[in-house]
């Protein structure tokens, strides 16, 4: 089998799991490490790949198939751009960018050089997720009429101790919740208008604690999103959803999604319906489909690899980046105004 060389640009938290990763592939090469740091370079040497400091210098001389941008936000489209120059596919990690111009920049890009961009929202790789929208495809939720997303949890003090997270944008709506509102992006399709309300009277700092958001979809149905990261509280995918294993698993529910003939649970994927008379009197039915866990990194990586050879397209494209993003900013802008934030289409 043809082993794809991949690069990994930014050698960080993420950096390190998709490097784990490719290790573990069978099917993916690490070809090098672009990344300033003296532990960037360390781990490059303990690995036994050529290190770099610099990406544009790797993309020259180490020449791999498909390059990982983990860097961080600012430098996304900077850094991927520099790919796509070369004809390299780029993985780039969420958010696409930090506004949604840089993020119509790396889409021209895109475009000009013939060369795709994966953004990488890796829930949409669990296969939970995917069942999940399996299921509202096939009509048997009915016409989709409401959607709660929960993130809920507490992060340590110490976590706050490094500055940009105590300002704003460093919060939780740009970087917890843009993961639950790309979810509801795969699974009820786009975003129309945004209200919101924040706060940020748990913890003091100039950056939100707490927001929610309502958002009417394109297709009518309404949504209500909440996160908080000073909540001594289990309601957070990442905590449930068997992906991550930092931290405690909690056997909780966080997305509900219903139509008019259907409801649905997440991640346990409980079904709950009417067999007989449709009618709150009635008794509901639930049913319960299990899929099997995965991790959504490798899953993510493998169709990554799908994308290099030309045998998928992106499954959240530069254009899905950019429409959670910009939704995303919609709930703080929101939440700053006291005004309804309208999408475009
Ligand atoms: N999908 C996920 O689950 C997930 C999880 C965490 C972070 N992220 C995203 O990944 C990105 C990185 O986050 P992180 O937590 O790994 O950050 P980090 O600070 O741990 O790592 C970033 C790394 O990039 C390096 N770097 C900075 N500028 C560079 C450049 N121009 N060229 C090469 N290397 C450069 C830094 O030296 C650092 O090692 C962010 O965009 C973040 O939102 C995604």
């Amino acid at each position: 089998m043809n082993k794809v060389q991949l690069a990994v640009i930014g050698a960080g938290v993420i950096g390190r799991t998709h490097i784990d990763r490719i290790g573990r592939s069978g099917n993916l090469v690490l070809a090098a490490i672009a990344d300033p740091t003296d532990s960037g370079k360390a781990l490059a040497e303990s690995l036994g790949v050529p290190w770099f400091a610099d990406p544009r210098a790797m993309l020259d001389t180490a020449r791999p198939q498909g390059a990982i941008v983990a860097t961080p936000n600012a430098t996304h489209v900077d850094v991927a751009t520099a790919c796509l120059q070369r004809g390299v596919p780029a993985l780039v990690e969420k958010p696409i960018a930090d506004t949604v111009a840089e993020a119509q920049a790396l889409i021209d890009a895109e475009q000009r050089f013939k060369t795709p961009v994966l953004v990488g929202h890796h829930r949409r790789h669990n296969p939970i997720l995917r069942r999940a929208r399996e299921i509202v495809q096939s009509g048997r939720l009915g016409q989709l009429v409401s959607a709660t997303a929960l993130a809920t949890f507490l992060k340590p003090d110490a976590y706050f101790d490094v500055a940009w997270r105590r300002q704003a944008g460093g919060g939780p709506i740009l970087i917890n919740l843009i993961h639950d509102i790309d979810m509801l992006r795969f699974l009820l399709g786009e975003i129309a208008s945004v209200q919101a309300v924040s706060s940020h009277q748990a913890r003091g700092f100039e950056v939100e604690d707490t927001a929610a958001a309502v958002m009417r979809f394109a297709s009518g149905a309404i949504g209500t999103v909440l996160v908080s990261d000073a909540a001594t509280s289990p309601w957070c995918w990442d905590f449930c959803a068997g992906e991550q294993g930092q931290y405690p698993r909690q056997n909780v529910q966080t997305h509900f999604i219903s139509g008019t003939h259907g409801s649905m649970s997440l991640p346990d994927l409980d079904l709950w319906n009417y067999r007989g008379e449709r009618s709150w009197h009635a008794e509901m039915t639930q049913e319960r489909s299990a899929v099997h866990q995965a991790d959504p990194y490798t899953g993510q990586l493998q169709h990554f690899r799908a994308v290099i050879e030309g045998r998928e397209a992106p499954l959240c494209s530069a254009l899905d980046g950019l429409r959670t993003l910009q939704a995303t900013l919609a709930v703080r802008e929101a939440a700053q105004s006291g005004q309804a934030v309208q999408l475009a289409g």
